[in-house]
């Protein structure tokens, strides 16, 4: 009798321990595939991986979270950015730095005007006004040559002298191209709307260029590893975009 139940008993924790064994087993397989990808996903050319539906999905699980932690806080959950920041929308705008994974890449790992050597920082919106470069009636007449540029309702005689400006004392062609709509190796913005960093209306256009702008965005280089940074550069191609056709 004694026995028998010492049997049961041992036949029980058997039982127990090949559970446990499977489960382990189980477990151990998933993290050497996670392993695995997360070595693919560093290896592997950016292009080459958005070739790949397996891969963009892996990248996915791995960038939704960190993003929502990391990052939403700037850019808004749903990527829709923060004007009052001058935080770009991702699923409008036309990128200010490019929107290939690695350039996309490139800013995250060293962000822009962030302090990194690396970081994006080769031009900054001067405040035209406040150095006394332009007079208010110059920066009003900017504003509303831009508005014409907008297709917005403007005064001809104020955006005429704002043309002058914008290819003369102003400089604007300089840093925002000829035709306004931006230069992504500086990273300028398109001044011909519909989509804005910091607003198009008359009197956010008026501080841009009576203040300055200074858009920062933080360099992550030493705070995410390699593969959590390449997961977000092919999330960020990919999500907000898709997030617009919802
Ligand atoms: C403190 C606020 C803040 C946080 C946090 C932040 N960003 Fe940014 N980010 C910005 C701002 C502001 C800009 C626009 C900078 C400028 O004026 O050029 C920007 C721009 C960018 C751009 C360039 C977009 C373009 O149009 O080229 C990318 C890419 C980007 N951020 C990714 C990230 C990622 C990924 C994270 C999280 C890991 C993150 N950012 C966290 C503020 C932030
Ligand atoms: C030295 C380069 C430089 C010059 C010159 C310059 N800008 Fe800019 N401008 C920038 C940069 C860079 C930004 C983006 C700042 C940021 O990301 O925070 C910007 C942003 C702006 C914005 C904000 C746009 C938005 O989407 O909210 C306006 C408006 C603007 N500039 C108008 C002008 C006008 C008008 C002139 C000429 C009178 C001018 N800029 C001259 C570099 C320049």
């Amino acid at each position: 009798m004694a026995s028998m139940a010492a049997g049961r008993r041992l036949s029980r924790f058997t039982l127990v321990l090949m559970a446990v064994a499977a489960a382990l087993a189980v477990s151990l397989g998933g993290w050497l595939r996670f392993r695995e990808r997360t070595a693919e996903l560093v290896r592997r050319d950016p292009d080459q991986l958005l070739a790949d539906p397996r891969m963009v999905r892996f990248a996915t699980r791995i960038a939704q979270p960190i993003y929502q932690q990391k990052c939403a806080g700037c850019h808004g959950r749903g990527f829709q950015g923060d004007p009052t920041r001058g935080v770009p929308d991702l699923a409008m705008n036309d990128w200010l730095y490019g929107n290939n994974a690695v350039d996309v890449e490139h800013t995250i790992l060293y962000g822009i005007r962030s302090g990194h050597p690396k970081a994006r920082n080769l031009a900054d919106m001067p405040a035209l006004v406040r150095t006394g470069q332009l007079t208010p009636a110059d920066a009003w007449g900017a504003v509303e040559y831009l508005q014409s540029l907008a297709g917005a309702p403007y005064d001809d005689a104020a955006s005429l002298r704002g043309r002058s400006i914008y290819y003369g004392k102003g400089n604007c062609y300089d840093c925002h191209a000829n035709d306004a709509r931006g230069i992504t190796a500086y990273g300028t913005p398109a001044l011909t709307g519909p989509v804005y960093l910091y607003g198009g209306d008359r009197q956010t256009l008026y501080h841009s260029i009576l203040n300055g702008r200074h858009g920062e965005c933080p360099a992550w280089v030493n705070v995410l590893s390699p593969a959590q940074i390449r997961a977000l550069a092919l999330y960020l191609v990919t999500a907000p975009r898709a997030s617009v056709a919802r």
